[in-house]
């Protein structure tokens, strides 16, 4: 019987192929197998009477912290990466056949898209988790998946989302499993209510596409505003569809990633005192970054040596990915072990513990006769007519 199951569902997978992309650029009806035979009496039995004795056992039981790797202690993030892999739900016996049934072995599949869109969006990660694990042997997975689909189940999971009205995007990652979708995500659908959240589906299949899964889950989740732009990867690409499936989240606009740098690069600061104001434009350093957020600050500036004004800022700056200053007059520079901020006026040797924050773009000749009390604050509009 179970060979049968195998062979069954290997012939109806090798109907249509599909690598990975996006339902904007690949016809994913197509890739849905048309003999859909006992998925089609799943479906049928998904609109009967739903909700068997399980779910009446559901427990509703706050996410481990494990769980939510990203953002949890922030409790921030708008954006939550909700996934189901078998990986993720399987006993792992000793002797797996790792050939036979790959993507139990951790990372499974959709285990491993999102992760990466969960490091792309910098949203809270919730991995959906049957009580009753599946077996990690290939046959006996499809047979209890198959029975689950035509019982219309509902299979109890370990936990809830906590918290869910923090978010308003969810991206949503499942297998194709028996042409639609593992039961366990109905479930989840059924009790987290999705309803006026904007959903982004990812799927891995086997060579059938998103099949039926849209519709189940759109079923499951009536009111959640699910978009049709669906990323989708065949099981053997999902290890090397990291940059595609984390351009599809940047093309979705939910990238929370690179930002920072264009910008930090464009960032530029005034420093004002009574004779006039000088124009720094910082680097982009993670030090940089640290000088900014505390901005504005008024301070009194000091002479040091022959070539320098220093200040100090209320926060030691991270230096941690700031290059050395080399650059001579004109620099603007941390010297770490003292905690000051250095405007230098005249050449300077290079020192492991002085790192450079920026470069002067206007008010050359004013640092040397700086005194007194001076404002340094960010510059909201770029000022590109002063760059040199
Ligand atoms: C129980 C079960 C049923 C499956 N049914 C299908 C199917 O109907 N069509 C298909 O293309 N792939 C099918 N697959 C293959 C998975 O969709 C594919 O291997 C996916 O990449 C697994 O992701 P995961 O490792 O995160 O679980 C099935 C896999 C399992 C375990």
């Amino acid at each position: 019987m179970k060979k049968i199951l195998s062979v069954f569902l290997a012939m109806t997978m090798l109907f249509s192929l599909a690598a990975c992309g996006t339902t904007e650029d690949q016809e994913n009806s197509s890739a849905e197998p048309s003999d859909s035979g006992s998925a089609v009496s799943g479906q049928e039995a998904s609109n009967s009477e739903s909700a068997n004795s399980e779910s009446s056992e559901m427990e509703t039981a706050a996410p481990e912290s494990e769980l939510t790797e990203a953002g949890a202690e922030e409790q921030g993030s708008n954006i939550l990466v909700a996934y189901f892999s078998w990986a993720d739900n399987a006993i792992l016996a000793d002797d797996v056949d790792a050939v036979a049934s790959p993507s139990v072995v951790p990372p499974g599949n959709v285990q491993q898209l999102a992760g990466w869109v969960q490091e792309e969006t910098d949203g809270d990660l919730f991995s959906i988790r049957v009580t009753e694990p599946y077996s990690s042997d290939w046959d006996e997975c499809l047979e209890r998946a198959n029975q689950e689909r035509s019982d219309n189940a509902r299979p109890a999971l370990v936990e809830n989302v906590e918290n869910l009205e923090q978010y308003d995007t969810i991206l949503l990652g499942y297998p194709n499993w028996w042409y639609g979708v593992p039961m366990a995500l109905l479930t989840f659908l059924e009790q987290n209510d999705l309803s006026g959240k904007q959903v982004y589906l990812f799927c891995s299949h086997g060579t059938g596409g998103l099949a039926n899964s849209v519709e189940l889950i759109t079923e499951a989740a009536p009111n959640a505003e699910i978009s049709d732009n669906i990323f989708d990867c065949y099981e053997e690409e999902a290890a090397s569809s990291q940059e595609d499936i984390q351009a599809w989240v940047r093309e979705l606009g939910l990238g929370a990633v690179e930002e920072p740098a264009e910008n930090a690069a464009a960032q530029q600061i005034s420093v004002q005192f009574e004779g006039g104001t000088v124009i720094y434009e910082l680097n982009g350093s993670t030090a940089a970054a640290s000088l900014y957020e505390q901005l504005p600050l008024t301070v009194e500036v000091e002479d040091y040596s022959t070539n320098e004004k220093i200040f100090y800022p209320p926060e030691e700056l991270d230096t941690g990915d700031t290059p050395l200053a080399q650059a001579g007059a004109g620099t603007l520079a941390y010297y770490a072990p003292w905690g000051n901020v250095v405007m230098f006026y005249g050449d300077y040797n290079e020192n492991p513990s002085l790192f450079e924050l920026g470069q002067m773009i206007s008010g050359g000749d004013l640092v040397s006769g700086m005194t007194g009390t001076i404002t340094i604050d960010v510059i909201e509009e770029y000022l590109s007519c002063l760059r040199f």
